[in-house]
């Protein structure tokens, strides 16, 4: 499955030059030393809110995470109590975000901000507090509010401005029921400080709770302890005891309904949804399970899943205790549920050991997709979770491709140097399969039973901290490596880029066998004599992802004869298949491809389809027309990166196609 997560920007041009591309990444040994002496010292206090602020002094102002202006050697945010309405009908968030704070040095605190309105700022005891917005950046503002000494809470009111970021506000005709308004938010990356005031850096952990008031007739979840049924008055309360950075806080709102699944697991959806999702992720309990006996107990009490509207531009989000997801893995034979064990997994690898910066992407996501494919593999076998290998390595080739040939070559290490640019350019395939790779090969090295010891440590011990780069090397280094006299390239691995050829190939006799039957496809046999039996979603991913470049229409008449693709009710396979049918002109399934960009807002499909359009002149027609009408139904995420791929303009003139 392709994981375009992050857009790799091939048409982005940064807000600053390369100048300010200087490395994080060079610095490593004295101060990866500093860090490990500086954790030692601080122990491992399970749900600590404080001990890894400790560790972010990077440079003099103590910020080491160059996308928040938060300077946590000054003064951390440790609880949040908020208070919002919620006003659907205005699309405006508005309420008070109150802090609990601590203050190290200095007499203010800096959060991050973007679009927000602030109206005023107090202290505990409601005296105001002045306070400065500093200029906009991609980076949002700037919010300065001086603290008289002894100043420990602080509370802030302020509202959403037009078009914040991180919200998408949807009109009951994108929602599956159709009847009511929806609400969700996307944090991450740094997209929280638009719909909250917040030092909004993944190094930054802190408690909350929330009283959330909704229309009488809506129901709202949150990555927090949640209601199963409604309220009588539309007001909801939240809290989240355990100590998370910024960009997992997370809120929904819509008619929702809840189904369980086990005791510990369940369902969120619109009425007319949840009854499917919970059939689709009945394993979400044994998947749970798994994930415990393998790397400890799971930390958050419940985990469910909410599933969201069509328009969500993710395959699904971390967010604790209650993974946001994309109707879209909705296959109806549970086919695509990996992605369930993907979002659980990380409720060790993320939640509970945080990326410290986004250049640390990879300690995320790599780690993720190695844990996600060890569920896969329990629960499914072998084969399965290799077949999921193959095309997982499959999209890290052609990424790697891309990258080599970008303005940002640099963005295929596993360590990023993303300053001065928005990070969600370069989160890409790369910190997820090379970082997965490097981990199979650490496993490959030191055999299953030491390597899952060490992880399950691992996990045990950074819990509710965060972790960067230099922090996790020395770590592996005095653990793994040294006592198991490994010797790695691992500077090759982190430092550099591409893919080393150490790494460890995925092999797949299912897929040989689909190679097969192309292979005799093209050699004259008709589609509907190919051996297709028994093929999963996987299979036939892979089968369209190796059919000929080049096609005619006949084959395409035939294909689709014999299988059926441009009526299939499984997005991955339809979104392979389009993406044929616009690089060989095959229009009968242009109809189905209109409807399913007008529907869909997951990124990944996205991507790959407007910029197949984009090759010829008759595709970037088609391509302006669909997203036209298109573009007001996607997330603000969706929408920045198909903007860079069509060079898209509000103003552009209507065409016709
Ligand atoms: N945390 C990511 C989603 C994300 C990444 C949001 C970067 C914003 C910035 C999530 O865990 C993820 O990786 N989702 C994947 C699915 C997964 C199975 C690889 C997705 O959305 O496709
Ligand atoms: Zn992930």
């Amino acid at each position: 499955m392709e994981r375009t997560v992050g857009w790799t920007g091939r048409l982005y041009t940064p807000t600053f030059g390369p100048v300010l591309l200087s490395g994080m990444s060079a610095n490593t040994t004295a101060i990866g030393t500093a860090l490990i002496f500086l954790f030692c010292a601080c122990g491992s206090d399970p749900a600590s809110r404080t001990s890894d602020h400790e560790l972010d002094g990077k440079d003099t102002l103590g910020n080491m995470d160059h996308h928040s202006h938060a300077r946590p050697m000054e003064a951390v945010i440790e609880h949040l109590d908020l208070d919002i309405a919620v006003d659907m009908a205005a699309k405006r968030i508005s309420g008070t975000a109150s802090y609990a704070i601590r203050t190290k040095q200095g007499d203010h605190i800096i959060l991050d901000t973007d679009g927000l309105v602030i109206e005023g700022v107090v202290d505990g005891a409601g005296t105001k507090l002045p306070y400065t917005l500093g200029d906009s950046t991609f980076l949002g503002r700037p919010l300065n509010v001086e603290l008289p000494a002894g100043t420990d809470r602080i509370a802030i009111s302020y509202h959403t401005g037009d078009h914040a970021k991180a919200l998408q506000w949807l009109a009951p005709e994108q929602t599956a029921d159709k009847k009511h308004p929806f609400l969700f938010t996307q944090g991450q990356a740094i997209l929280t400080r638009s719909w909250i005031p917040v030092q909004d850096s993944p190094g930054i952990r802190f408690t909350y709770t929330a009283k959330v008031s909704v229309p009488n007739d809506l129901m709202a979840v949150m990555s927090a302890s949640n209601p199963q049924g409604r309220s009588s008055d539309g007001t909801y309360r939240f809290t989240m005891d355990q100590a998370i950075p910024a960009y997992l806080v997370a809120l929904a709102v819509g008619d929702l309904a809840f189904k369980p699944v086990d005791a510990r697991t369940g369902v969120y959806a619109e009425r007319g949804v949840v009854d499917q999702a919970a059939w689709e992720f009945a394993d979400m309990g044994t998947m749970l399970n798994i994930a415990e006996r393998l790397y400890g107990p799971y930390r958050w009490e419940r985990y469910d899943v909410i599933v969201l509207p069509p328009s969500f531009p993710f395959g699904g989000m971390e967010n604790p205790r209650l993974t946001f997801a994309t109707p879209t893995i909705l296959a109806g034979d549970r086919s695509l549920t990996a992605l369930v064990a993907h979002e659980l997994a990380h409720s060790w690898s993320g939640n509970l050991v945080t990326n410290a910066t986004w250049n640390d992407f990879w300690l995320n996501e790599g780690f993720t997709v190695y844990f996600e494919s060890r569920i896969s593999e329990a629960i499914h076998g072998p084969d399965y979770a290799g077949m999921l290998q193959q095309l997982g390595r499959q999209d890290l080739l052609s990424t790697l491709v891309r990258i080599a040939n970008s303005a940002h070559p640099e963005d295929s290490k596993l360590r990023l140097d993303l300053k001065g640019r928005d990070p969600d350019e370069g989160m890409t395939e790369v910190a997820y399969e090379k970082g997965a790779a490097f981990l199979r090969l650490l496993e490959s090295k030191v055999g299953r039973p030491k390597f899952d010891g060490f992880l399950r440590d691992y996990f045990a011990r950074f819990a509710f901290q965060s972790m960067t780069t230099d922090r996790f090397l020395s770590h592996l280094q005095e653990h793994l490596l040294e006592p198991n006299h490994i010797t790695l390239d691992v500077d090759a691995w982190v430092d550099g880029v591409g893919l080393p050829a150490d790494a460890p190939t995925p092999v797949s006799d299912r897929f040989n066998k689909v190679e097969h039957e192309i292979q005799r496809w093209i050699a004259g046999t008709p589609a509907r004599q190919l051996d297709t039996t028994g093929w999963s979603t996987f299979e036939w991913m892979h089968f369209l992802r190796h059919l000929p470049k080049a096609m005619t229409e006949e084959q395409m008449v035939e294909l689709d004869k014999a299988f059926h693709f441009t009526t299939s009710g499984n997005s991955e396979v339809l979104a392979a298949w389009l993406e044929s049918c616009i690089r060989n002109d095959h229009d009968a399934a242009f109809v189905r491809l209109d409807q399913f960009l007008n529907t869909v807002g997951r990124r990944k499909f996205l991507v790959p389809l407007y910029t197949e359009m984009t090759a010829t002149e008759k595709g970037r027609i088609m391509a302006q027309a669909i997203y036209r009408t298109a573009r007001p139904n996607y997330h603000s995420v969706s929408v920045h990166t198909i903007d860079d791929i069509l060079a898209w303009k509000d103003n552009q003139p209507p065409v016709n196609f």
